[in-house]
């Protein structure tokens, strides 16, 4: 396959290049760009950060699942493009000499990017911009300190890139969902990569061979939002950042969750299509999508589908998706906003699940009418508490209600138990999460992280 990006700042035209070469490798072992580090080569530790920027804005992203022909087309800036040509220090390097922001300095390339991104677009939300970035030993006070001294210097005129490249199309990497709908119908048994931070895993840790790949980031249509009075459609193609900015207004509960979605460097990269299409258990886009009423919308090659969202999760590790059928979009139903969304994990951020729940209860008059919940984590798909839900309605949206449910929930859930939780730990967890949000409602302050006297 031939590629063509811009490199800290100079063009680059690869051919014959593997679509599974990943980023972290090509710039170390052909490069010689060794600031660029290997932590754990999993997306986890931020070691590998690298700044990527195209028409949609420049964004921190993780080499290591980065695959290169994900780059066709965009500019890629490394640690060692962020100095100025003539040695000068960038602002957020200085301070990290000045406030002391690295001991043994493994981590210190990774903080580098990330804080060069955040200076670029004016971020200063500095907990969350870092919660990707792994440091053992300076600890975070420091590296804070020094992004935030940095914040007062301007963008250095060095950061901004050339005009991106005219390219060629890709004949793996279909421009629009009519041209992936025609390919994918030829290539059934492809994979389609999108944000690869699932198959960026296959290749570095299962070492697999994927024979065939079809990469979807340049599908412009899938990346489309659609906002209507009464609707939201996110195609598949949306990263979880977008759908963070998008919640924040229509569902503050979904966007406080996602805000624990991996790391800044993950949401960039994640699609909500590919957290839909790998059916995970514990992935923490459905829970929610189920408890909205979601649709989603499949597409082959002459024609599409549409199904209520809960349906496309048959047992673990199977969807009801045929060959050739991808997943094109979700819709959400926009309305009176009665979500809540709990997401428990061992540590707060950049965290899997170990179980998600998410609540829509309606209340009229002080009786429950309506409920949609449904949990990640409580069984082989994401599900619907049925039985639970069945419980609450007409009840009291008092202690009542929580107790007329408690049986259900062994009805509706046999979890399992693994390193993450244990299957009893579970339900309790579930259990108490209606608790919390009935609690929440009637106007107590349950966040565990607030010290009271
Ligand atoms: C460090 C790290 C942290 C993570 N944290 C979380 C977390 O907090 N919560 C969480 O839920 N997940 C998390 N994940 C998992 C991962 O981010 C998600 O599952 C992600 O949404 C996958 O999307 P993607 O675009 O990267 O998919 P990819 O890796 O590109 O693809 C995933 C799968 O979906 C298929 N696919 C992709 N798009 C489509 C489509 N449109 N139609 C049909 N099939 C498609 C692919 O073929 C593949 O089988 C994390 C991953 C990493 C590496
Ligand atoms: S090496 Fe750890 S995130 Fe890439
Ligand atoms: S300075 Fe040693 S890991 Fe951060």
């Amino acid at each position: 396959m031939d590629i063509c990006f811009l490199l800290n700042g100079e063009r680059v035209d690869l051919r014959g290049v593997s679509p599974t070469r990943t980023t972290l490798d090509w710039l170390r072992e052909r490069r010689g760009l060794t600031g660029t580090k290997e932590g754990c080569n999993e997306g986890d530790c931020g070691a590998c950060t690298v700044m990527v920027t195209d028409d949609d804005g420049t964004k921190a992203l993780n080499a290591c699942i980065l695959l290169l022909p994900q780059l066709h087309g965009k500019a890629l800036r490394t640690v060692e493009g962020i100095g100025a040509p003539d040695g000068a220090l960038h602002p957020v390097q200085q301070a990290m000499v000045d406030k002391h922001g690295s001991q043994c300095g493994f981590c210190t390339p990774g903080f580098i990017v990330s804080m060069a991104k955040a200076h670029k677009v004016g971020d200063t939300g500095y907990d969350d911009a870092l919660a990707g970035n792994l440091c053992r030993c300076t600890g975070y006070a420091p590296i804070v300190r020094a992004a935030e001294a940095a914040a007062l210097s301007p963008v250095p005129d060095w950061m901004a890139e050339p005009p991106l490249p005219e390219v060629a199309e890709l004949p793996c990497a279909p421009e629009s969902a009519e041209a992936l709908a025609a390919l994918y119908a030829e290539r059934p048994e492809a994979v389609l990569v999108a944000g690869a931070t699932d198959v960026g895993l296959w290749v570095t840790k299962q070492l697999r061979d994927l024979s065939g790949v079809i990469f979807l980031n340049r599908c412009a249509d899938l990346q489309r939002i659609d906002v209507s009075d009464d609707a939201i459609r996110i195609g598949a193609g949306v990263t979880m950042d977008r759908v963070l900015e998008l919640m924040r207004e229509e569902y503050p509960s979904y966007a406080e969750m996602l805000r624990r979605y991996g790391s800044a460097q993950v949401r960039a990269a994640a699609t909500i299509g590919g957290n839909i299409a790998n059916g995970s258990p514990i992935g923490d886009n459905p829970p929610v999508l189920i408890a909205l009423g979601a649709t989603l919308h499949l597409r082959h090659q002459g024609g599409s589908r549409d199904m209520p969202i809960e349906e496309f999760f048959l047992e673990y590790g199977k969807q009801d998706r045929a060959p050739g059928e991808f997943v094109e979009a979700v819709t959400i139903p926009r309305g009176q906003d009665r979500l809540r969304v709990y997401k428990l994990s061992k540590r707060f951020d950049q965290d899997i699940s170990a179980v998600c729940g998410a609540f829509n209860v309606t209340v009229e008059g002080g009786l429950v009418t309506g409920a949609r919940i449904a949990f990640g984590g409580m069984a082989g798909i994401p599900k619907r508490a049925a039985t639970v839900e069945a419980a609450l309605i007409g009840k009291p949206w008092t202690d009542e209600a929580v107790i007329a449910a408690w049986d259900g929930w062994e009805t509706d859930f046999t979890p399992m138990s693994d390193m993450r939780a244990s299957a009893d730990y579970r339900l309790l967890a579930a259990r108490n999460m209606l608790t919390r949000h009935l609690l929440e409602d009637l106007g107590a302050d349950t966040d565990v992280r607030k010290v009271r006297a």
